[in-house]
């Protein structure tokens, strides 16, 4: 089958900078948001979590797939899923088939043992959207959802969800209510304070644990301390 370019250019843009270069100060910033993730929980079993943001285009699949590279380096057992079932991108990421995954579970076709996939990481194994459903709040907010995350906890360290933007539809909200935490993605000159702010109230609404926001794709020039303080 011939891939569209829009495929192409997306596979082009997805390097997963934690994996190709650990040393460098961006995954050291990763690796900071891994530890005060740990901090913010740190009375309470975070074993799930989900990263979302108000609006799309803000970073939350390249801030998912890379926190989900830190925590497999720390040696915890990851898994990985997709659960934008609207415009899903962790197969182009991670370079896997998406013809089965998350949905072809949560419809009950599959187990998980049939979609989970190997990365090139011991420690993190992956499970793309699968085919896009025409009902994704309904199979997110399922009881077959529920069982899913269930099971997975039980052979995980660590369960990370990548999910559409809050302030555009309901799943955020909806799986923010069976996740242990929650990851608010901004993006420096694009996300709206207010957007920002909406997005917070409509997760607080859902009595979902915000764990804190990640400020996403702050120039160079602003950053240069990291280089010399570490944070
Ligand atoms: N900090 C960043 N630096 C450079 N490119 C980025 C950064 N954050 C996101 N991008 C790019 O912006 C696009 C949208 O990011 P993505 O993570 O897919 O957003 P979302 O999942 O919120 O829609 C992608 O092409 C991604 O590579
Ligand atoms: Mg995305």
């Amino acid at each position: 089958m011939r891939r569209s370019k829009k495929n192409l250019s997306n596979n082009k843009a997805r390097t997963l900078i934690t994996k190709m270069n650990p040393r460098s100060p961006i995954s050291e910033q990763y690796r900071t948001i891994r530890t005060n993730l740990q901090f913010a929980s740190v009375d309470k079993d975070l074993s799930s979590m989900m990263v979302t943001s108000a609006g799309p285009s803000e970073g939350k699949s390249l801030t998912t797939a890379n926190l989900a590279v830190t925590f497999a380096q720390q040696e915890k057992k990851v898994l990985l899923i997709d659960a934008d079932l609207r415009k899903p991108t962790l197969h182009y990421t991670f370079r896997l088939d998406n013809s089965l995954g998350l949905s072809s579970v949560l419809i009950g076709d599959q187990s998980i043992e049939q979609v989970v996939r190997k990365s090139d990481l011991d420690n993190l194994h992956l499970i793309p959207s699968g085919p896009i459903p025409p009902n994704p709040s309904e199979l997110l907010g399922s009881k077959a959802m529920e069982k899913f995350l269930a099971t997975a906890k039980n052979f995980y360290d660590m369960v990370i969800f990548d999910t559409p933007p809050v302030l555009a539809v309901t799943d955020g909200q909806i799986l923010s209510r069976i996740c242990d935490g929650v990851l608010l993605v901004t993006r420096s000159k694009q996300t709206e304070v207010e957007a920002g702010n909406k997005a917070v109230d409509l997760l607080k609404q859902v009595d979902a644990n915000l764990l804190g926001a990640v400020l996403n794709d702050v120039e160079a020039k602003h950053s240069n301390y990291y280089y010399y303080y570490g944070s």
